[in-house]
């Protein structure tokens, strides 16, 4: 047995995002979003699910809440839906959106819970995809325009701003893999959007800095770690185009303020180029205040000519997997950690999403979900290990609070602390939140 004992000024949190959580898809003036299209659209989505109703958090928020501050947490990351504030994605601002969120970031603050705000979960609204998406640089200004209303309108009570989340999945999960919304599937595209969403991050910072409001911004990258399968030089090169397809790509232009010569190169290879207009990059390379650091697997791999985008193969050399067939690989978390410390320095962190997908069901009232304990115990050893080894770690925020609609996979794929009936929308409390209410209670806990 040994003790792991956090600081005790680390910051407990869970997080959720409002498409997967909220539902009341038509209620209070919401436009539609990419998603109720993309989720609409046979095919797209596991058993023909969408997020109509999802949690019902929309009108069960209260209830939620409570939840939140019985497991004790102080921190609760949550997104906006940018077409309940917008419903044409720009124009006209949609007061009874605003209330809404007003209502919600009160209920929080009333229960001692810091909104942690993500302006952009996915959710774009359907009438700015019709104009390009992200691959339209209006669709940029409209973000930046969106970010400001949001500033303005929650200053003071919202302290803690996140611009994007996994820009990777923004870009090249829906536009170059095809899985997510709205489901392309061009490489050259989802690198103009890449480029684009640093760009809208930038934007963003820049309209919170003018308006000198008090509180912090970030941005949310999701990154894996990918360990080379022996020290043969062409194992390591396509590891690290591997990982940088989600860490270089995606710090280097906020942290240097350029692109990684490999991955230009290598994008080159395969016929794609990057074009960047004057002053883009400053825009981008702004100090933040956080980095938020969504991580959830790992693995092995190698050199492999012609395999994906990359020529790398990844080896299955044997591990345990979530119920979302995803290694469990909590070792990966503590190595990209310190990479991120070697190579970016001393930025603060917030882990905004991290945790695991099983499917337990409820059996007399409870939901025996060790293996999400389990989980748990070898990931926040990880965060241990790195604030031992001075990485600048300021808070954990697990993912997440509830089940809810796990995008291209419905209902079927389960991350919450609490189980959710979608049938008759009955939250129960899994074995994991009574694990994680004592860990934060304890600052602690013994493995
Ligand atoms: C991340 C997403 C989050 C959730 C988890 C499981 O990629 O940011 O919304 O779906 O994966």
């Amino acid at each position: 047995m040994a003790n792991i004992t956090f600081p005790k000024d680390l910051r407990w949190g869970a997080a959720t995002a409002a498409y997967q959580i909220e539902g009341a898809s038509t209620k209070g003036g919401r436009g539609l979003s990419i998603w109720d299209t993309f989720s609409h659209t046979p095919g797209k989505v596991r058993n023909g699910d969408n997020g109509d109703i999802a949690c019902d958090s929309y009108h069960r928020y209260k209830e939620d809440i409570q939840i939140m501050k019985e497991l004790g947490i102080d921190i609760y990351r949550f997104s906006v839906s940018w077409p309940r504030i917008f419903p044409e994605g720009t124009g006209e601002i949609n007061q009874e959106g605003l209330q809404y969120y007003h209502n919600f970031v009160d209920e929080l603050l009333a229960n001692g819970i810091e909104p942690m705000c993500t302006l952009y979960h996915w959710d774009l609204p359907q009438a700015l995809q019709e104009k390009g998406g992200w691959n339209n640089r209006e669709v940029v200004d409209a973000f930046a325009h969106y970010s400001k209303v949001m500033f303005q309108e929650f200053h003071g009570k919202i302290k803690k701003w996140i611009t994007i989340n996994e820009p990777w999945c923004v870009s090249f999960l829906s536009n170059y893999l095809g899985d997510h919304a709205p489901g392309n599937t061009d490489l050259q595209l989802a690198v103009n959007i890449s480029h684009n969403l640093m760009l809208a991050h930038g934007k963003a910072v820049t309209e919170f800095r003018n308006l000198s409001i008090d509180g912090e911004i970030g941005y949310a990258p999701n990154v894996e770690w990918i360990e080379a399968f022996s020290r043969k030089q062409e194992d390591i090169d396509a590891c690290n185009r591997g990982m940088g397809y989600f860490m270089e790509w995606f710090f280097d232009p906020v942290f240097e303020g350029n692109y990684p010569t490999f991955m230009l190169n290598w994008f080159e290879k395969k016929g794609v180029t990057l074009e960047i207009a004057d002053g883009d990059m400053d825009i981008i390379k702004q100090p933040i205040d956080f980095l938020g650091i969504n991580f959830y697997t790992g693995s092995v791999g190698r050199y492999k000519e012609g395999e994906g985008l990359f020529d790398l193969e990844r080896i299955d050399i044997g591990y345990e997997k979530t119920d979302f067939d995803w290694n469990i690989y909590p070792e990966g978390f503590y190595k990209v950690l310190l990479k991120i410390k070697d190579q970016y320095g001393d930025v603060p962190i917030y882990i905004t999403e991290n945790g695991a997908c099983y499917n337990d069901g409820v059996e007399h009232d409870r939901v025996k979900d060790e293996r999400r304990i389990e989980y748990l115990k070898q990931h926040l050893v990880s965060i241990k290990r790195s604030i031992d080894s001075g990485v600048n770690l300021k808070g954990y925020l697990t993912w997440s609070l509830l089940d809810n609609f796990e995008w291209a996979e419905g209902y079927n794929k389960r991350f919450g602390l609490v189980h959710v009936d979608f049938d008759t929308l009955k939250r129960t409390k899994k074995d994991s939140y009574f694990w994680y209410e004592k860990v934060i209670r304890n600052g602690g806990y013994e493995i």
